[in-house]
């Protein structure tokens, strides 16, 4: 299932934003708000989804001590943000 989540956020994110930026009348204020869900759509699925699974599956961290801590720090960026 993640690797279908995977392919289909990954292809479908870039398609939206190759419509945009191919089709000029498609270049208006909201969909480039939608493009700008979309390329976070993109980093979420990069740089949450990939690692996740890859550790999850073999229970091993791959990338290092570095990546270890700035992956982990944007994946629990909202709870570590105290008002
Ligand atoms: C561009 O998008 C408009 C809708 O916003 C559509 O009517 C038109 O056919 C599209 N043009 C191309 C070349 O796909």
């Amino acid at each position: 299932m993640h690797a279908v989540v995977f392919v289909v956020g990954l292809v479908g994110n870039a398609l939206v934003c190759a419509a945009v930026r191919r089709n000029h009348s498609m270049r208006t204020v909201t969909n480039y708000f939608i493009v700008n869900l979309a390329v976070a759509d993109f980093m979420v699925i990069l740089f949450c989804l990939a690692p996740t699974v890859a550790w999850d599956v073999t229970e091993t961290w791959f990338m290092g001590t570095a990546l270890c801590k700035i992956v982990l720090y944007f994946q629990l960026e909202e709870f570590l943000i105290t008002d």
